[in-house]
């Protein structure tokens, strides 16, 4: 199987979370010369099921994509489909991180809701489609705190667990987050359309 990404995090996240199916999960930096497209839809129900589209007739394997962000409450669901690009084209997980930091300068901490979401699409070669969806809320933080995960992980408080979700390990952050849960949910579909 294809998954239709280059981002570390991520494909660790998704390699852990379909262990045992008997899957062969390759991502698009085991490849050399990919053609690369471009995420331009308006939600990430399109941009992920442009890649898991793409990408499977360009290799002719099942493929799964990704697509997923964060929404902040007092950004009115920003950064958004934007997350990955929210301090500039190109822009490291710091340099967004530090993005938020400043345009959240003097919300409150009851103000500083928001959530991460994250859509999962997988498509056959053969044309068969899936999509599943999932959400995690939490709190905007007022400094990175924690070394694991990625992205916005050090700056994303789970006020049940008084931890980021950089401090959660794989397996325990897989448990509870957006990717880990839908996720989840692809799993069983994997399994009904390789059986
Ligand atoms: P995409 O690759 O276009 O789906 O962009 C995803 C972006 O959303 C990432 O670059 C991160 O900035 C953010 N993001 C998505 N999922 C997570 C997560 O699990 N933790 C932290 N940041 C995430």
């Amino acid at each position: 199987m294809i998954v239709a990404t280059r981002s570390k995090g991520k494909i660790r996240e998704i390699r852990e979370a379909l262990k045992g199916l008997g899957l062969r999960i390759y991502a698009l930096s085991d490849f050399l010369d990919v053609l690369e497209i471009e995420e331009d839809g308006k939600s990430f129900t399109e941009n992920a099921l442009k890649k898991a589209r793409f990408y499977s007739r360009y290799f002719g394997k099942l493929t799964l994509a990704d697509d997923s962000g964060l929404e902040v409450d007092s950004l009115k669901g920003l950064p958004g489909i934007y997350s990955a690009r929210y301090a500039g084209e190109g822009a490291s997980s710091q340099e967004n991180n530090q993005k938020l930091l400043r345009e959240m300068q003097g919300v409150p901490l009851s103000k500083r809701g928001g959530g991460f979401k994250c859509i999962i699409a997988v498509v056959s070669p053969d044309g068969r489609e899936a999509i599943a969806e999932g959400s995690c809320k939490g709190r905007i933080g007022f400094r990175e705190k924690g070394k694991k995960g990625f992205g916005y992980d050090p700056l994303f408080i789970l006020p049940k667990y008084r931890k980021t979700m950089a401090e959660l390990s794989l397996k325990e952050k897989n448990k509870i987050s957006h990717r880990g849960k839908a996720l989840k949910k692809i799993r069983k579909i994997i399994k009904a359309f390789e059986g």
